[in-house]
């Protein structure tokens, strides 16, 4: 029998290697094909667990490339795609736009033109999946909700490079009828994470007695989610989700960045053995992000109703997991922290 060949872009990557390892333990019977360029967020020491599993490979390789990624497809011939490779960070989208449309919006571009060319019109049993952001959405003010039929209104580099890829997804639903889904989900945190993200970048600060860096008055809310309830809900859109269709997904668990920084602090305190209040005096303001998103918040009825997927940790147990992993797995973090990762925090916060 063939193996089902499922090609997961971004594999490396904190979401991406979790959803690889899930599917490769989860379906024996897939062929599980990671294709991963390895920039400064990717990182093979994520997958380690599986790397020798026969139904897992690994290719380094840049979705940028339309004739490698064409010639790819042409070897393979994937049954379905699950699109997650990007550039994924919102402040390195201010300083430094270009890679994001690059890599967003035309390596998004490559992976459905050799999609639609590798299926040539015989889309049964095939699946384009693209993994988006909630920030496709744009800001909301106190209250209301991000629903499948908000209209789109990114506003930074990262979120409208992140809708262009959306529009040209759906684009190539809508003309050529590629089977396609997406999904929108909301703030991911848990093992893995760069940390260049607010939590694994606060766990390391306050670890190692460094100022938290807290953008504006840290008013600004995110809805949290434990990246692998959004795994389990990937998995229930790409083999019982509505082709043609988007799925919100959230964690039902909005904060305001200086409360989430108070519940690390208190848990960090405990693994740590400090004082009560002791972590949240390294808590420093610092310059605001430009156009800084106010508030997103998930509507994610939808995929419940449907699919049946509702997160299954609320963001307090999900915290002790995250800082528990962070403290037990030092040399992960210890490999990421170099000199260019030195460099661009030192150029973002001008504090130590
Ligand atoms: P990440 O930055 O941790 O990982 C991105 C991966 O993509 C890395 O492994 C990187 O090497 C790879 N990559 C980058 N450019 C590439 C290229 N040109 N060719 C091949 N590979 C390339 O990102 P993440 O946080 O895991 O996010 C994964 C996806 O999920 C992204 O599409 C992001 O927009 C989306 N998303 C993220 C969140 C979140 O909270 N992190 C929430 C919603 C949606
Ligand atoms: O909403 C989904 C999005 O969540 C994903 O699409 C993005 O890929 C992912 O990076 C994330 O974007 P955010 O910008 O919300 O995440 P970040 O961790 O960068 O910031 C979370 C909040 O914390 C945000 O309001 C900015 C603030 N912040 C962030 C950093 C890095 C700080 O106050 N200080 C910081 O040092």
């Amino acid at each position: 029998m063939n193996k089902k060949k499922i090609l997961i872009t971004g594999g490396a990557g904190f979401i991406g290697s979790h959803l690889v390892k899930y599917f490769v333990n989860k379906y024996p019977d897939y062929k599980i094909i990671n294709l991963d360029n390895l920039t400064y967020a990717g990182n093979l020491d994520n997958l380690k667990d599986i790397i020798s599993k026969p139904n897992y490979e690994f290719i380094k390789g840049d979705i940028t490339l339309s004739a490698f990624i064409n010639t790819l497809f042409e070897r393979y011939k994937f049954d379905g795609v699950i699109h997650l490779a990007a550039e994924s960070h919102v402040d390195r989208s201010i300083s430094n736009p270009d890679e994001f449309i690059e890599t967003n919006i035309i390596g998004t571009l490559n992976l459905l033109n050799a999609s639609r060319e590798c299926w040539n019109d015989d889309f049964s049993d095939k699946l384009f999946y693209q993994i988006s952001t909630d920030e496709v959405y744009g800001s909301l003010g106190i209250d209301g909700l991000f629903t499948e039929e908000t209209a789109y209104d990114p506003r930074s580099p990262y979120s409208a490079s992140k809708a262009s890829a959306d529009h040209l997804v759906r684009a190539y639903w809508h003309t050529y009828k590629l089977p396609i889904v997406i999904s929108n989900c909301s703030n991911n945190y848990g093992p893995n994470q760069f940390p260049e993200k607010l939590i694994p970048l606060a766990i390391n600060n306050i670890k190692n007695n460094k100022n938290i860096p807290i953008y504006g008055k840290g008013e600004n809310i995110r809805d949290w989610l434990y990246v692998k309830d959004h795994v389990s809900a990937i998995d229930l859109v790409f083999h019982k989700g509505k082709k043609g269709e988007t799925y919100n997904i959230g964690g039902n668990n909005e904060l305001t960045n200086i409360e989430l920084i108070y519940k690390l602090c208190k848990v960090m305190d405990n693994r740590l053995g400090r004082a009560d209040g002791e972590s949240a005096k390294l808590i420093t303001f610092v310059k605001d992000r430009a156009g800084h998103d106010l508030r997103y918040a998930i509507d994610s009825s939808k995929i419940k109703r449907e699919l049946g997927w509702s997160p299954s940790l609320q963001f307090e147990k999900g915290i002790e997991l995250t800082v528990d992993w962070y403290l037990q797995n030092e040399k992960w973090i210890k490999n990421i922290i170099n000199r260019k990762y030195e460099k661009y925090y030192d150029k973002q916060y001008n504090i130590r």
